[in-house]
């Protein structure tokens, strides 16, 4: 099973396992990751599930939809590396990736 790892903004990390076909938001989620809401349920329509991709993961993850770009700029801080957690696909490519939380979601 391929592993994720969420990190907490004090640097705490939870490395939970993630099923191929699921997304980011749904494994957090489903691992309880505080921090992660996924509140309209995976539509690109809320950023609950904002997460920072690790610079090293970035280019793996894929390029922002226009939609997610859209959500991404109501956030009042964002990294380069920002995703929503739900427009992230788990792969085997991606196994091992590591993702950064926010201090809160907005
Ligand atoms: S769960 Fe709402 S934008 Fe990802």
């Amino acid at each position: 099973m391929a592993k994720v790892t969420f990190v907490d903004h004090d640097g705490t990390k939870h490395e939970v396992e993630a099923p191929i076909g699921n997304n980011l938001m749904e494994i957090a989620v489903n691992n309880n990751i505080a921090g992660i809401d996924g509140d309209c349920g995976g539509m690109a329509a809320c950023a609950t599930c904002h997460v920072t991709v690790d610079p090293a993961w970035y280019a793996k993850t894929g390029a922002r939809s226009e939609a997610e770009e859209s959500m991404l700029t109501f956030l009042p801080e964002i990294a380069e590396t920002a995703r929503l957690g739900c427009q992230i696909e788990m792969t085997e490519e991606l196994d091992g990736l590591v993702l950064h939380l926010p201090v809160e979601q907005f």
